[in-house]
């Protein structure tokens, strides 16, 4: 990988049973009472995702962190349940990283998903100071994942994400660009009877000592 040290991609972290406890949460959650939804961010473009934050809602339209969702339906954001910022905090555990997951977003993405190349640049400037990682999980269809520098130009590497891989960033790599080119249609297992993909990014927003 061309970027700089603190990625880790952990293929087949997850077995399939904890595969499908997994994605069992993640539906009930995303069509829970206060479901996902399609962001519309600055400038009037539609995500091509299906969104729902845990812990703390992500604005679309100010790029700032919030507890009710004031760019869509102003319903209190639902909270992290405690055995996903567990897995998350295994998962970082795993590369030598500290993470005390206090917010996720949970995308879905169809065939026609995908995510530009940005930054997550939103959590607290404490948190991407300390390096505090990015725990991303993958689940169903394969994702082309796009993992770069630190600036947009950098060369930027293409990694398959298939179901049960996770990826870290942290460190030094906490800010390199990263996004989603294209989905993999009918990659998921067929165990989990999943069409598309779900993936969670798990994040610290604030550090105990910054409130
Ligand atoms: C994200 O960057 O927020 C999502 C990445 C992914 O779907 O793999
Ligand atoms: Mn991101």
């Amino acid at each position: 990988m061309s970027s700089p040290s603190g990625a880790f991609h952990l293929k087949s972290f997850l077995p399939l049973d904890r595969q499908r406890a997994i994605v069992a949460c993640c539906r009930t959650l995303i069509d829970g009472d206060v479901p996902g939804y399609v962001p519309v961010v600055r400038g009037g473009g539609r995500m091509h995702v299906r969104m729902l934050c845990l812990g703390r809602h992500w604005n679309g339209q100010t790029y700032r962190y919030e507890p009710t969702r004031s760019d869509y339906d102003h319903a209190a954001v639902p909270p992290l349940p405690a055995e996903l910022a567990d897995l998350a905090g295994e998962i970082a555990a795993s590369v030598g990283m500290t993470l005390r997951a206090d917010l996720c977003i949970l995308n879905y993405y169809d065939a026609e998903g995908r995510m530009g190349l940005h930054q997550d640049k939103d959590e607290s400037p404490e948190s991407i100071a300390a390096g505090v990682p990015v725990v991303s999980v993958s689940l169903g269809d394969t994702a082309r994942f796009l993992f770069g520098g630190l600036r947009r130009r950098d060369p930027i590497d293409a990694v398959l994400l298939k179901s049960g891989d996770a990826f870290v960033f942290g460190g030094p790599a906490r800010l390199c660009y990263h996004g989603v080119s294209r989905i993999v249609p009918s990659t998921s297992p067929p165990e989990l009877g999943l069409v598309g993909r779900f993936n969670l990014t798990f994040r610290q927003y604030s550090l105990p000592t910054s409130g």
